[in-house]
Order: C-alpha cells, then structure tokens, then sequence
C-alpha cells in the first residue's frame, strides 16, 4: 500500500563525505587573504571544483582567472589546491606577483615523487585524466619523464625507454578499484614497475569511495553533491553504480533532483564530494525530508582527522598583522 511505501523511505548518509583537509586549507587561505589584504584577491583557476564555492568567494571579491598573465602586475594571487607546474611559480615570479599557494600537500608529495623519479632518470607513468588541473601540473614537474594513462584501455599505447626502470603514479582523486585495474594491466606489460612510495590516491578520495561502496547495494538511488569538473565527486557516483545502486546523479544543488528519480525509490543514498560545503547536503536532506525521506542513518566507513597547516606566506603576514 502507499502507507507501507511511506513508511519505508530512508536516506543513508554517507561518512565521510564532503571537505577533505586541503581543501578546507584552501577555501580558508582565499577567505583569510580577502580579510587580511582586502579584495580583490586573485585566484588562479576555481580554487576548488565547486560551484557554490567559487560563486560564494566572487562574492567576497575574489577574482578567478585562468592564467597567471591575468593578473595585474604586482597583484596577489592564489595557486589552488590542484597544484601548478613550476612553469607557472616562473611566470608569477617574472610579473612580481605575489603568490599564496594552497596547493595541497597531497598534491604536493606527488609533485616530489615526479622530482624525485625523474631525476634518478625514471619513466613515470602518471595515471590521471588529460586536462586535468591537478595532472598538468604534475607533468610540468618533469615533461620529458612523464608519461599519462588515462585508463586501463590506454595501457596498449604505453611505450617507455627501459623498461626495467618504470614507476606509476597517479593524480589524487582517481577511482581505486580503475587505478588498480590500470597498474595490473601495466605490470603485465612492464613486470618490473615500481609502485609509489605510498599511496597518490589520498585519504578523502579513498574514504568517500569506501562509504559508497558499503551503502551502494541497499541503495535505490544515489545522489552525489558535487560539480561536474569535480573529479572526486564524479568517481562517486561511478563507484556507486558499479557496487549496485540502482540509479545515481551528481548535484550541484538541490534543486537539481529530478522527482521522476524519486519514483518508487524506498532507499536513497547521499554523499558529496571532497569540495563540497556541508550546507548543499543539508538543503539536499531537507528536499527529501520534505517528499518523505525523513529516517536518515549514517554509514560510517572512517574517520577523519586530518588537519593541514596554512600556507607559510600566509601565515607570516597573518603573524605580522597580529
Ligand atoms: Fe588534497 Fe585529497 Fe582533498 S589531494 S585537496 S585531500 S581530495
């Protein structure tokens, strides 16, 4: 009956979910900078994959650009959390400009092991998405070394000098069961392939991943909160529909949600993406609620605790003021 229906309705929801620890460092460097030198302050690219994000910081007046040649001379600018090629330090540096990076250091320790393999003369293959913010700047570590794999499929095409003296290493926010499947295939083809000292794909990607995967079978319906050139938040719901949710969208908002999706759906799942504030999930359960998904249960896969430091030339002038 319709009653039995109603009754049964129910949102899992997913932890963790939504900011990892580089980008809350992120979004909180534009915010202090806004504060501390006044705006505008310059940014170059989406300082993190989200809408609501970059809309709510133009507000504040930051200024999003997409190359460092944007900038006024002698203006402030911040590098976002995906990384830049030292390429991009030069040219900062060449229009004295002065920079804040808000790279993340998970981002960062992969920049280094580039440095470091390219320079005991490796060919690496960098697994990641072509084009990707995070990826060019990985490359531009170390062009002549660095090979992209784009998936399993592309593994053929590979070619390297010597094969016995090959590593793979990846862009951050990869799906891990696709990355795996790539080194396979890789070290078929190469035996010899040497792993990353520890794991690129980091926590927050890993843990959100793994939330999904325990909800994904009982789940109708998965609804992502995240923007489209988000890569961790795509994968999220590709990770869904490959563990047996029925049905998944990503969201920027939650107006967004379709109610067709909703037809005959009993569990919903929700889950947002590591560059999503926690306030597009809430108007998301709201939403819900609202069509009788009211019974929300968490399913906890890990827990986060990870914090990171500001970046330095922020904190000195943060020091300085004080
Ligand atoms: Fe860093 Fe991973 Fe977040 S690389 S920005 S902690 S998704």
């Amino acid at each position: 009956s319709a009653q039995a229906q109603t009754d049964t309705k129910r949102v899992l929801l997913a932890a963790p979910r939504g900011y990892c620890a580089g980008v809350d460092r992120a979004v909180v460097t534009v915010e202090k900078a806004l504060d501390l030198y006044g705006p505008p302050v310059y940014v170059r690219k989406q300082i993190v994959h989200n809408k609501h994000v970059v809309t709510t910081l133009e507000k504040r007046g930051a200024i999003f650009v997409d190359e460092t040649d944007e900038v006024p001379e002698g203006a402030t600018v911040i590098f976002s959390a995906h990384g830049v090629a030292p390429v991009v330090h030069d040219e900062a540096k060449q229009l004295s400009l002065k920079t804040i990076d808000a790279t993340c250091p998970l981002v960062t320790k992969v920049h280094r092991e580039a440095v470091r393999f390219a320079d005991d003369d490796y060919d690496i293959l960098l697994i990641g998405h072509e084009g990707h913010e995070e990826v060019v700047g990985t490359s531009g570590e170390a062009p002549e070394h660095i090979t992209l794999v784009q998936s399993p499929e592309h593994v053929d095409e590979v070619e390297v000098r010597d094969p016995d003296k090959v590593v793979w290493l990846s862009q951050t926010t990869l799906s891990v069961d696709e990355t795996m499947e790539t080194v396979r295939r890789l070290r078929e083809k190469f035996p010899q392939l040497q792993d990353p000292p520890s794991d690129d794909i980091c926590y927050a990607t890993q843990n959100r991943q793994l939330a999904v995967k325990q909800m994904a079978p009982e789940t109708d319906l998965m609804i992502v909160v995240g923007s489209t050139n988000s890569s961790n938040s795509v994968r999220l719901v590709e990770v869904a529909l490959e563990h047996g949710a029925k049905d998944g969208h990503l969201v920027d908002y939650a107006d967004e949600i379709d109610e067709a999706w909703l037809e005959g759906v009993t569990t919903v799942g929700v889950t947002s993406g590591a560059s999503v504030p926690e306030v597009l999930v809430r108007d998301v359960l709201d939403f819900l609620a609202q069509r009788g998904y009211e019974d929300v249960s968490a399913v906890t896969a890990a827990e986060e605790s990870l914090l990171f430091a500001l970046p330095n030339e922020l904190r000195r002038d943060l020091k300085a003021r004080d």
